[in-house]
């Protein structure tokens, strides 16, 4: 992309007017219309920025323009709005120099798009933040709602401002916008009841009609319709490209943003609507017995219906209509009104009512934006003010802006010379005098306090008797008939008595800008700007808290016979406000030009724009800013553009700037007339001198742009070869190094080969060799072994012939010896046999003859001794095998050895008792006495429930716990505890079957040495506690469940509620216990233990029988209680638990 460093770069036209050669009127519109063709609506006279207004939308107000403007300087880039709102607001910030942008122009110009765009830019530049974000777009969105009430089509502009601006952004230190402060101009007020052909009442009107929702017009009492509304001009109510609906969406939108609460955005349509409503409202004559006729108002619907909306009593506003009151020195006189007098008064109720209410809105908004009071504020003014109007039939509304601008321009010259004349002083270059027309003389026609135009009216306007527009005429024309720059046909002054240009009821006035021809009627009317004040009170008496407002001067309590100021003077006072405001601040300006009167793009009308040179004073602006020097550049950049133009600055100077310069100049040889240095600037006098030197440098651009490119090309081809080369080399020597590395491999594969080839044939030599003398050796050995196995088998043959011959010999001989052992054999048997026989006999003889010896011993002792002898044999076998086999030392084991012999039964069942009792002593002695005690309670459950109750053997196996909620250890049932005095001997949760319905509640079952108690298993509340006396006999049935009774003795303490029903799962256990202690504490023998399948129940008055019966197993659950009925609780058991 192109770099743009200074405005001169690629001009079209010139950009600066200042520069312009020759200077004419002429050249200087072919200048605007040169640069409007290629889409430069911008062009600059030194600071002042004209604006020749586009009339459609062109791409240069991007964010990304935005960019490009932002932090550079003025002259840097080509010109537009955006350098003049940087210019001002960089000054702003790092200057803390208070700024002023004056924006001035004919209607249609374009000066409100140009606040807008500065202010847009302002706030693009300027910091970010939620709260400076904020104030932002406040400050933004006050305009679509000052536009929509202030702005209306005219034939010269479609949303042309009816009212001057001026608006004071403020800023902190850092350049963030604080708030604002917007000031308010003569609105137009004449344009609510009347509009001019073509044009159209205030936007407003029109974007409530078209945008608001049909409740909201309902509401408003209001119809959709605008030819109803005698108010709204009916040809040119649509206008093209304006979307009134949307619009008013927009209006509300920002009213919101700038802060409105809904009920005041209310009460300002229901004003609205009341000044279209008041609009319909018509009178008719009525006559009176005096002649005169009164006004009556005709169709009373649309009075009524405005009185509703601001809450007015309607015959209060009825009668302010046809009577006028008029105090006078304490003294009230009422007169009737005639019907164009109620036109009039209702006319001027409308423009006070709407006039008002903007300025009401405008206090609104100042109210929302106004900055925080702090230390100091940089203030930044933006004045978007009515350009001057000359029309064909200009009234006291154009006389009053054209005074405006005036005034403007005067403050502009001032401004414009002071400041031409400030940098010549700072820059200490001699001041030469400038002519300019300067026309403080206007001014003073208009506004001086003795004889100006506007005090000849207010005194006209106070002077009692009979004063008109034409006796103000008169009066002027004695007054100012020597002034030069008015003119009037009545005047003394003879030379316009015959200028039938200018009518008899007209005067004239050579504004700066050009002639302006004035109607004096309605200047008085419009100066007094009088509402009747019955109206006025009308008004204050409404139940409108808007209203009220409004019309402070209504309030009976406050009544001032003092006339109110003027239109006339108030606007002088609040245009010298402003001027002395505008003084104290840096100005800025911008000048709109309008290049068109058909709001069309692209014709530039020459006339039209001639004209708008003239009267904004533009080419004197030219001459001005030129009379001294054309030109003025600061040293550095002036430096950097033009170096090029001499040896010495080319390529770097490296002393000071300005001397470079001086060098550069006397180089070029520029006539020193030509110019002059200032301290940080060179002033150029002749544009022409200027343009040389830019001549001078494209020149030589274009031969160092030819020396860069020469540099670049060979740069680029010394560049390129050097590649090249490089890159030969390099390929070159991948090259060969490819084909010696494949030339290498080639040989090393070649000698491979050979040397394989040779080494096989070694191989297979060495093998042919080897395998020869394998073959001798192998052919040696087998002929050994041929003769080996000759020889062998030959010696083998005669070794088998030997054996054979031993083996003959030694069979022989074995079977000889056989046959001799077997022989021998026989014999020593037959001896042994024959031995055997003779020792037998022998002892048979010997015991016979030892028996028939002894005999008679035998039968006397030995029988006994034997047998004496064989018992204890026996016996201490036995013992012994009963040593041995002794069984366990369990109590409960049932072996025991057999018995061996039949004689020993008795001492065998004998021995095993014995046994049995001497292991269960062992048993015993092991016993602690808590143990004891635990057998003691589990025989004594046997007693009492063996072979009684069939849930007794499944109990057996169970040990009894007593404490099963570990009640003293267990937090939760710690107040439980410490309220038992006794040692708490079982703790358990049993049911408590209630005799209503056969359900059971969990109850802590407690038993002490004295007491059994019940408590509330959740909260541990004690609910019963029996002293163990009252406890006469518990019931339990046969079967397998848990259920038992506690009878209570009649009368007892306990016994209050009757007896206790309750099941548990330790019910043998509980009755165990309460067996025993029970036992103990009555001191009686035992307690009734009535075990039955039926017993009775006593439940306060009534006996219930409880009657078990089997049942079957239902979702794994034990017995169940049922009610049967009043006397009869039934408990099925299941057969199988
Ligand atoms: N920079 C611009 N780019 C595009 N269109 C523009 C620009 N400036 C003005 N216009 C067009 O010209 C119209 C009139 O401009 P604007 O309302 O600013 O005039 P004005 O000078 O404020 O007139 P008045 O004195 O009547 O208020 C705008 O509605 C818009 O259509
Ligand atoms: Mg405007």
């Amino acid at each position: 992309m192109e770099v743009k460093t200074s405005l001169l770069d690629n001009m079209i036209g010139v950009g600066d007017m200042v520069l312009l050669e020759p200077l004419t009127e002429d050249s200087f519109i072919e200048n605007l219309r040169n640069r409007f063709d290629h889409n430069e609506i911008y062009t600059y006279i030194g600071s002042v920025v004209i604006s020749v207004n586009p009339y459609r939308s062109l791409p240069i107000f991007t964010p990304e323009k935005v960019e490009e403007y932002r932090n550079r300087n003025f002259y840097e880039l080509s010109p537009h709005i955006y350098a003049l709102a940087d210019e001002a607001y960089r000054s702003l910030r790092d200057q803390d120099k208070d700024q002023c942008i004056l924006i001035t122009g004919e209607s249609g110009a374009g000066k409100t798009e140009a606040s807008k765009l500065v202010m847009s830019y302002v706030a693009a530049v300027c910091g970010k933040g939620q709260e400076v974000n904020k104030v932002k777009e406040q400050l933004l969105q006050s305009n679509p709602v000052l536009e929509a009430f202030g702005n209306a089509k005219t034939v010269r502009n479609d949303n042309s401002s009816r009212f001057g601006k001026y608006m004071d952004i403020e800023f902190d230190f850092k350049g963030d916008p604080l708030g604002g402060v917007i000031s308010n101009y003569l609105l137009e007020k004449s344009r609510v009841v009347k509009q001019p052909r073509g044009e159209r009442n205030f936007h407003v009107f029109y974007q409530l009609l078209s945008g608001a929702s049909d409740d909201t017009l309902r509401k408003l009492k209001l119809d959709r319709d605008f030819s109803k509304y005698n108010y709204l001009s009916l040809d040119s109510a649509n206008v093209n490209g304006l979307d009134d609906a949307a619009n008013f969406r927009t209006v509300r939108n920002a009213m919101q943003i700038v802060g409105f609460m809904e009920d005041e955005v209310q009460s300002v349509l229901e004003l609205v609507a009341a000044v279209l409503k008041l609009g319909n409202i018509e009178f008719k004559p009525e006559s009176r017995c005096n002649g005169y006729d009164e006004s009556r108002v005709k169709d009373k619907n649309d009075l009524k219906e405005m009185c509703e909306l601001l809450g007015i009593e309607q015959s209060v506003l009825e009668r302010a209509f046809s009577y006028r009151t008029v105090e006078a020195k304490m003294e009230k006189v009422s007169t009737t009104l005639n019907v164009s007098q109620a036109y009039y008064a209702r006319d001027a109720l409308a423009k006070n009512l709407y006039s008002r209410l903007f300025s009401w809105l405008v206090t609104r908004i100042n109210g929302s934006i106004k900055a925080q009071p702090k230390s100091r504020h940089k203030v930044m003014g933006v004045l978007d003010i009515y350009g001057f109007e000359i029309f064909e039939d200009n009234s006291f509304e154009q006389f009053i802006i054209n005074y405006c601008n005036e005034k403007l321009q005067q403050i502009f010259i001032e401004l414009t010379l002071r400041e031409e004349q400030e940098e010549y002083i700072r820059e200490d270059i001699e001041w030469t005098n400038i002519e300019y027309f300067n026309n403080a003389v206007i001014c003073d026609l208009i506004e001086n306090n003795q004889n100006g135009i506007l005090a000849m009216l207010d005194e006209e306007c106070l002077r009692p008797g009979t004063v008109t527009d034409v006796t103000f005429l008169d009066k002027l024309n004695t007054v100012c008939a020597e002034h030069q720059h008015f003119e009037s046909r009545l005047s003394k002054n003879s030379k316009f008595l015959t200028d039938h240009s200018l009518p008899h009821s007209c005067f004239r006035i050579q504004h700066y800008a050009g002639k302006v021809l004035y109607r004096v009627e309605g200047f008085m009317d419009k100066n007094n700007d009088l509402l009747y004040r019955d109206l006025s009170q009308a008004m204050y008496k409404a139940n409108h808290s808007l209203i009220k407002q409004l019309f402070p001067e209504g309030n009976p309590a406050k009544v001032n016979l003092k006339r109110p100021p003027t239109a006339g003077f108030q606007f002088k006072a609040s245009v010298g406000t402003l001027m002395r405001n505008l003084q104290t601040k840096n100005p800025n300006y911008i000048r709109c030009v309008k290049p068109n009167d058909k709001k069309a793009a692209h014709i530039f009308t020459d006339s039209l724009v001639r004209h708008q040179v003239a009267y904004l004073g533009l080419m004197e602006n030219v001459r001005v800013r030129r009379a001294g020097y054309a030109y003025r550049q600061a040293y550095e950049p002036c430096l950097e553009r033009y170096k090029m133009l001499c040896k010495q600055t080319w390529p770097h100077w490296r002393g000071p700037a300005r001397e470079g310069v001086e060098v550069l100049m006397a180089d070029l040889q520029v006539s020193t007339e030509e110019f002059a240095y200032g301290r940080s600037k060179i002033f150029i006098r002749n544009p022409r001198t200027l343009f040389f030197l830019e001549e001078k440098r494209r020149g030589c651009l274009e031969a160092l742009a030819a020396l860069i490119q020469k540099i670049y090309r060979g740069w680029k081809c010394r560049t390129h070869f050097l590649l090249l080369k490089h890159s030969q080399v390099v390929v070159a020597a991948w090259y060969r190094r490819y084909a010696q590395q494949k030339k290498y491999t080639q040989i090393k594969s070649a000698t491979i080969m050979v040397q394989s080839y040779s080494r096989g044939w070694k191989a297979r030599k060495i093998l042919r060799e080897l395998k020869h003398q394998k073959r001798c050796k192998e052919a040696a050995t087998t002929i050994a072994a041929y003769w080996h196995g000759t020889q062998a088998r030959r010696e083998l043959r005669q070794l088998k012939e030997e054996a054979r011959n031993k083996h003959a010999v030694s069979v022989i001989w074995a079977g000889w010896q056989g046959t001799k052992a077997r022989r021998e054999l026989k014999r020593l048997k037959k001896e042994a046999r024959r031995r055997h026989a003779v020792a037998v006999i022998w002892a048979y003889w010997l015991g016979l003859k030892v028996r028939r010896e002894y005999r008679k011993f035998f039968r006397a002792n030995a029988g006994r001794k034997i047998y004496n002898f064989i018992i204890q044999r026996t016996m201490q076998k036995y013992f012994l095998g009963l040593k041995r086999d002794m069984p366990s030392m369990s109590p409960i084991g049932g072996s025991w050895p057999t018995r061996p012999y039949r004689f020993l039964d008795t001492a065998h069942t004998e021995l095993r008792s014995i046994f049995h009792h001497w292991r269960c002593k062992k048993y015993r002695s092991q016993f602690t006495d808590e143990k004891k005690a635990v057998f003691e309670e589990k025989l004594q459950a046997s007693e009492i429930f063996k072979d009684k109750k069939a849930l007794y053997p499944s109990s057996v196996g169970q040990p009894f716990r007593g404490d099963y909620l570990e009640i003293s250890k267990n937090p939760k049932y710690q107040k439980l505890s410490s309220a038992m005095d006794e040692k708490v001997l079982l703790a358990d949760v049993v049911n408590k079957i209630n005799r209503a319905n056969g359900k059971g509640t969990a109850r802590i079952f407690l038993l002490t040495k004295n007491n059994f108690v019940l408590a509330d298993q959740k909260t541990g509340q004690v609910k019963a506690s029996v002293a163990l006396p009252d406890l006469t006999s518990i019931s339990v049935s046969t079967q397998n469940d848990g259920f038992f009774a506690l009878k209570l003795k009649e009368g007892s303490a306990g016994a209050t509620k009757g007896d206790f029903l309750l099941s548990s799962e330790h019910l043998i256990e509980i009755i165990t216990k309460l067996h025993r202690t029970g036992a103990t504490a009555v001191d009686q023998d035992h307690l009734d233990i009535d075990i039955s399948d039926e017993f009775l129940v006593q439940f306060k008055q009534d006996k219930v029988c409880v009657k078990f019966v089997p049942g079957t197993l239902k979702n794994g659950n034990g017995a169940s209680c049922k009610r049967k009925n009043n006397r009869l609780l039934e408990v099925s058991v299941p057969s199988t638990v």
